[in-house]
């Protein structure tokens, strides 16, 4: 698998395989709200390709204090096979680099199998954290699109 940096010309691509995936495409998934994010994370917002077809992609952010990982996903038709672990470790090396000195990602609770996987890279469960949200215009947010 090639590791390169996400551009918009693979935007429908990247969307299929979020959708394949199972990942929820919601409001901050347009075209525009994806550019943004890769205006502001230029580095981090990566793709995998196979034989020129993009098979697994993941949005890494850094808000000047903490590293995020969002939408990380592997086409299901080649899970299991290690590319996530290839991509989140390419990803986790650029935070190094930046000298992040911690990530967080969200797991939606119907998804918690994915937490072994997370386990396995090296992650640990926060047990003494709650998440909040707050939408501060509900015409703006969607949960899908
Ligand atoms: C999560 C995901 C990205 C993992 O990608 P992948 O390429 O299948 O994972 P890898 O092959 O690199 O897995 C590495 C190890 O993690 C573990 N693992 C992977 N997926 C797992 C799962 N669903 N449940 C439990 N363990 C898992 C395995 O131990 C595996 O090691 P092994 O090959 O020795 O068995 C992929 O399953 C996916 O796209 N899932 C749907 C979208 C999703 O849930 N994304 C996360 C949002 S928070």
């Amino acid at each position: 698998m090639i590791i390169e940096k996400f551009s918009m010309n693979l935007y429908e691509e990247v969307i299929e395989i979020w959708r394949k995936a199972g990942i929820s495409v919601g409001s901050t998934d347009t075209k525009e709200e994806l550019e943004r994010m890769l205006q502001r994370n230029p580095d981090l917002f990566l793709i995998g390709k196979i034989d020129n077809k993009v098979i697994s992609v993941v949005m890494g952010g850094f808000d000047g204090r903490r590293g995020y990982v969002h939408h990380l996903a592997v086409d299901p038709d080649y899970q299991k096979k290690g590319y996530g672990k290839i991509l989140m470790d390419e990803l986790m090396k650029k935070l190094l680099e930046m000298k992040v000195h911690k990530v967080h990602l969200f797991i939606e609770k119907y998804n918690k199998d994915v937490v072994e996987f997370y386990k396995y890279l090296g992650w640990e469960i926060r047990e003494d954290l709650i998440m909040m949200s707050f939408i501060p215009d509900t015409n703006l947010y969607k949960m899908n699109i």
